[in-house]
């Protein structure tokens, strides 16, 4: 593993929100320092065999923003919950991206947020940071042997177990493009599929990386527009798109919103085989949803199916114009879907699976790429919740169509699941569901853990974290290397 470049001094956080902007209130506010801390209290008991790190990754930014702040403009933050036998202990430390270190030595923000994202900063004030901050604040995944923070438009930027920053990575000069906050690991064959689109053309190419990190194949696809796509399906033999028509429309910043819902322009399904060739790619029309988040999807006969989350009318606000608060998640909502496609008639489809709204879709991660039974999503059970604030965990039994709901209250506020497999366990739904969940009436966070095979009988553990966490977007658990 490599060690990280530089030596970075610590950061103190200087966001006051002084222009009282939403998406830094309440639990968006970010936390102003790194920590430290062990002997974290505990209620309830831990399953012995969880030993590992719950890594969650979200925004947070340093410096008090130029301009409209969005969540997805933040710095990236690390937030680690490590288990092992001494105990449980808590580290958080923010990314280092370049942008952030060109802000660090101006003592103040460069980077305006996407809203605003081609009023380029002087160059004087960047350096060789670039006109664009990539502030690695989506993801946290692991694939042979390197830990990538992801944020979908840049490279990935690689970290230590320990959360120090090394530096972006572009697979030894192969990946020439972006990267997806969603690649697919497959679990079988260890390979990692995934994707980069671009608001400049090629607008999505696809790359295939062998077990041992080797970028060994790429495949520019051609469309007829840029599309925010954000994450990909895999099958066994393999890589599927959902190109919807969520359009980047540059001519629009400064006027609304920089992504825009046009359905008039269709949606469609992309089939390539995993080793396949542009000629390869099929494409299977369909009415027009968006999708940020896939659970499985596998091949049946002559048919691939597949689930996902769906928005009838997409808007996550990358807008420096309008108010932020209209974004209520009754308004744009995705539902849980079951979508496929026929591969001998040329058809695809959909069907809503129930109607309860949610999003943050996980399973145990040894099922992507096969038939998955249980889906895991984060859900709006309160009334009044804001597009991403969450307050319950669901499982879905796909096999019966059974629902078990978890609810943290009307206190409570849910982030992502993270399924870890019982390494004594041999069924799908053996493990556990970590989550940081945040309560509004005490004003901090837990790492609560539930049993995946029994959600309605609630947290079998809450780690009782020395810090509140801010609200952040995906997370992983790392096992313990000795195990
Ligand atoms: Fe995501």
């Amino acid at each position: 593993m490599a060690t990280p470049t530089a030596p970075f001094p610590p950061i103190v956080g200087q966001v006051t929100n002084a222009a009282h902007q939403p998406d830094l209130a309440g639990n968006r506010c970010p936390v102003a320092d790194e920590i430290d801390a062990t002997a974290c209290a505990v209620s309830g008991e831990l399953p012995p065999e969880l030993r590992g790190s719950f890594v969650r990754n979200g925004p947070n930014p340093a410096f008090e923003p130029i301009g409209r702040y969005s969540a997805l403009d933040g710095d990236g933050m690390l937030h680690a919950v490590t288990i092992d036998d001494a105990g449980v202990s808590y580290r958080n430390r923010w990314i280092r991206s370049r942008g952030l270190g060109a802000e660090v030595a101006h003592g103040a923000a460069v980077y305006p947020g996407l809203g605003d994202v081609l009023n380029f900063p002087d160059r004087a004030l960047t350096g060789d940071a670039g006109p664009v901050k990539n502030p690695a604040n989506t993801h946290i995944i692991e694939h042979a042997g390197r830990r990538l923070a992801l944020w979908e438009g840049g490279l990935p930027t690689e970290v230590t177990s320990g959360l120090d920053t090394i530096g972006e990575y572009d697979f030894d000069g192969r990946l020439r493009g972006p990267m997806t906050a969603h690649p697919r690991l497959d679990p079988r064959t260890g390979e990692m599929l995934m994707f980069g689109y671009s608001l400049f053309e090629p607008y999505l190419v696809y790359h295939l990386v062998e077990a041992d990190g080797t970028l060994s194949h790429s495949v520019e696809i051609d469309l007829p527009a840029p599309v925010m796509i954000h994450d990909m399906i895999m099958t066994e033999q393999h890589a599927v798109f959902l190109e919807t028509p969520y359009v980047f429309d540059l001519e629009n910043i400064g006027k609304g919103p920089m992504v825009r819902w046009m359905p008039e322009r269709g949606a469609r399904i992309g089939v390539l085989p995993r080793r396949g060739a542009a000629e390869d790619l099929a494409w299977f029309d369909i009415e027009p949803g968006h999708v940020q988040h896939f659970w499985s999807g596998w091949v049946e006969g002559d048919r691939i199916e597949f689930h996902g989350c769906r928005y009838q009318n997409p808007d996550f606000g990358i807008d420096n114009t309008t108010e932020l608060d209209h974004r209520s998640a009754k308004d744009h909502y995705a539902l849980p879907a079951r979508f496929w496609v026929d591969l001998a008639a040329g058809t695809a489809g959909w069907e809503t699976m129930d109607d309860l709204e949610g999003d943050f879709n996980r399973i145990n991660p040894a099922y992507d790429g096969v038939r998955v039974r249980y889906l895991y999503m984060s859900a709006y059970t309160q009334p009044d919740r804001h597009l991403g604030d969450f307050d319950a965990v669901v499982k879905y039994d796909d096999a019966t169509g059974k629902r078990t709901i978890w609810s943290a209250g009307p206190a409570g506020h849910v982030g992502e699941s993270v399924f870890v497999a019982d390494p004594d366990g041999s069924a799908e739904d053996d493990g556990w569901l970590l989550n940081i969940v945040y309560y509004h009436d005490r004003h901090t966070s837990d790492l609560v853990v539930i049993d995946a095979r029994d959600l309605a009988a609630g947290p079998v553990a809450a780690v009782h974290l020395p810090r509140r966490v801010p609200f952040g977007f995906h997370a992983n658990w790392f096992p313990a290397v000795d195990r």
